[in-house]
């Protein structure tokens, strides 16, 4: 109905209480919450405090209760290791209740830290699952950190056990996650009492440090039932880059989380229970814990699990048969991975192989979405494209065109509305609002709604000063865009040292405080250049110490290689040029921004008091859009 997306945007505007009580029904409570909003913590907000529920429950036991037992929950389809496995919502409740009760056999309870990291597998689904029944708190870790990013994430979550598997699969190697686990055990401070290993049959890994094989620990557990725990309750960490070396990491709670995956599952995504619905991202990303696991199975969905990429496994044509064996209704990837098919058919041949009609959306995000690649994706499958935009932070999307409640018409490069309960508004730095249509700061009005973080863990003051500080009264999203006269929001760029590659977020800080660590470095600074398939890829511009007389390939090679082993393969950092100098201004400041801005493509000023101009000159080939 006309205006429909408009009155529910307002009512949750006008009447967030009211608003949000009434999608608390969307679930299960043990103790329906009688408060509805707690703003005494602000900035942060506590959403249904003192109601009690256990998201697990509602995620799997609830759909097994009402009659939904024989419907497939879960189907893993993996080419890469040429395996397929569904799981009703009885098995999924079965395999789930097992695992909870290994955990705790191994002594995990309510508030304990337990680490996941796997690959995409249906027992890292079970795992996370577990871990929510137990009360426990996950920390998922995608497989492409190093083993020294595994361990701060030891560290600062203090985790009790970590879940993880022999190897990861990748197209052109096994990944091995043992020597990167001993590696993350062996920086970290904290001591992890038990460490289980899944054997997948491609690598079995040797257990020589006390690990527990996966079978055993699930041999003869006795199934655990569902913990009750608080709405505040963190249900999982999910660590982040920001703009240092520390990620950040970012705590949902158990009831909001619930609450807006499920109305956005059905608002945003216009799934209804029983439908099938296929997210081809990972589970150590915010959209795989959002939309591969919680919110598909707290509606009641059957979710497709794909461990591949989207290309060469064993075609470009992975997706479109997935849609047709599976009868995919709703889809949800990244504009890189369509990028990445239209670069292998751009004619949609492949696509013409299978009969994708049961399609109705498909959904797009994680990264700036190029028109061209909507276009050809919405023409190739006969469906409209949806761009929608969020943050790890956020849990689920601040814009979208609300497709389950009324399809807006779509502009090229928007994100459309934001999504009910969050103000979204445009800010210039002096906090002040930006003409209509100007470029500025975005941010959202506080309070933030149900599932946004209200902390980050361990670092409460880093909550308020990265996020709340800037603009009082607001959060700051680190983007920045317009809404133009018809109300549409365009996301435009990052304000802060943020990169994307490939849907994935990267800090520049921090791969700069990994290269400054180089003997041979005396500073440098790491630009996003725009790249046609992956939105950006990182080029570290290196300064050599003076005096040094090494070969700058040389060089070159040894901090690419230091990335790969600090941060990981995921950086995607194979760039690295040895400059003379930087550009700076006279006071001595590295001129970032403009760097940032010339490989990016977007428009920059160079300000009077530029040092040397012919600095700027030499390095601007270097950095130009589409050079790497
Ligand atoms: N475990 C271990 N290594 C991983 C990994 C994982 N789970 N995922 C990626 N890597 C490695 C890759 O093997 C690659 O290593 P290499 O340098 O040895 O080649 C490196 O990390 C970079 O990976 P990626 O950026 O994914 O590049 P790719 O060439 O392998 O694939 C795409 C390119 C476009 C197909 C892929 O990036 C893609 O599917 N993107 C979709 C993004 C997405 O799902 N984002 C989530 C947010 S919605
Ligand atoms: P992450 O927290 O890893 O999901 O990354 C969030 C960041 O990715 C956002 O702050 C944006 O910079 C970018 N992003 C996500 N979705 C979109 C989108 N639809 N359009 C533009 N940028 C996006």
């Amino acid at each position: 109905m006309a205006g429909e997306a408009e009155a529910l945007r307002g009512r949750a505007m006008t009447d967030p209480e009211g608003f949000w009580r009434e999608a608390a029904h969307l679930i299960d409570w043990y103790e329906a919450p009688k408060t509805v909003l707690d703003t005494r913590l602000a900035p942060a907000t506590q959403w249904f405090p003192d109601g009690v529920l256990n998201t697990c429950y509602n995620a799997v036991d609830r759909h097994f209760l009402a009659g939904r037992g024989d419907q497939r929950a879960i189907c893993y389809d993996s080419p890469v290791s040429d395996t397929k496995r569904s799981f009703t919502y009885t098995q999924l409740r079965d395999e789930v209740a097992r695992v909870a009760g290994a955990l705790k056999r191994l002594g995990v309870g309510k508030g304990d830290r337990v680490l996941i990291y796997m690959p995409m597998v249906p027992e890292a689904a079970f795992a996370m699952l577990a871990c929510a029944r137990l009360g426990a708190v996950h920390s998922v870790v995608f497989g492409g950190f190093s083993g020294a990013e595994l361990s701060t994430r030891i560290d600062d979550s203090g985790c009790k056990v970590i879940l993880t598997a022999s190897c990861g699969i990748e197209p052109t190697r096994l990944v091995e996650y043992k020597p990167m686990l001993d590696e993350g055990r062996r920086l970290a401070e904290h001591r992890v009492e038990h460490v289980v290993v899944l054997q997948r049959d491609q690598h079995l890994a040797i257990l020589d440090n006390g690990e527990i094989d996966w079978a055993a620990f699930v041999e003869g557990a006795e199934p655990a039932a569902c913990v009750p725990v608080a709405s505040t309750d963190p249900l999982y960490i999910l660590y982040t880059s920001g703009t240092t070396g520390k990620p950040k990491g970012v705590v949902r709670d158990n009831g909001g989380h619930a609450v807006i995956a499920r109305l956005t599952m059905e608002q945003v995504y216009g799934r209804r229970p029983g439908d099938v619905w296929f997210t081809a991202s990972d589970i150590g990303w915010v959209v795989g814990h959002s939309y591969i696991i919680y919110a598909p199975l707290l509606t009641g969905l059957t979710t497709i699990m794909y461990e591949g990429k989207p290309v060469g496994t064993p075609d470009a044509g992975a997706f479109w048969r997935i849609m047709e064996e599976y009868g995919v209704q709703g889809m949800f990837t990244a504009p890189t991975a369509m990028r990445a098919i239209r670069q292998q058919d751009p004619e949609g041949k492949l696509k013409a192989r299978y009969d994708t009609s049961a399609l109705e959306h498909q959904f797009l995000a994680g990264e700036r979405s190029d028109p061209p690649t909507s276009d050809w994706t919405s023409a190739l499958l006969g469906v409209p494209v949806i761009d929608n935009w969020w943050q790890t932070e956020t849990g689920s999307p601040m814009c979208s065109n609300l497709m389950g409640v009324e399809a807006l018409p779509m502009k090229a490069g928007s994100v459309t509305h934001a999504c009910c309960g969050w103000d979204i508004r445009v800010l210039g730095d002096d906090g002040q609002p930006v003409p209509v249509g100007e470029i500025g700061n975005i941010v959202a009005k506080l309070p933030l709604p149900p599932g946004a973080f209200a902390t980050l863990w361990n670092n409460h003051e880093r909550y308020v000063s990265a996020y709340m500080e800037a603009f009082p009264g607001y959060y700051q999203t680190g983007d920045a865009g317009l809404i133009d006269a018809d109300g549409y929001v365009h996301i435009m760029a990052r304000t802060d040292d943020v990169i994307n590659v490939a849907g994935h977020r990267l800090s520049t800080g921090q791969l700069e405080e990994i290269l400054t660590g180089h003997q041979d470095v005396a500073e440098c600074a790491v630009v996003g250049v725009a790249d046609a398939l992956k939105g950006q890829l990182p080029l570290g511009l290196v300064v050599l110490n003076a005096g040094c007389a090494r070969a700058e390939a040389e060089v070159a090679a040894e901090v690419i290689a230091l990335v790969r082993e600090k941060l990981g393969p995921v950086a995607a950092f194979k760039n690295a040029r040895v400059v003379e100098k930087l550009p700076k201004t006279r006071s001595g400041k590295i001129l970032r921004a403009i760097i940032r801005a010339m490989a990016d493509g977007q428009p920059y000023t160079v300000p009077g008091t530029i040092e040397d101009m012919g600095v700027l000159d030499q390095i601007k080939p270097l950095i130009e859009p589409n050079s790497l």
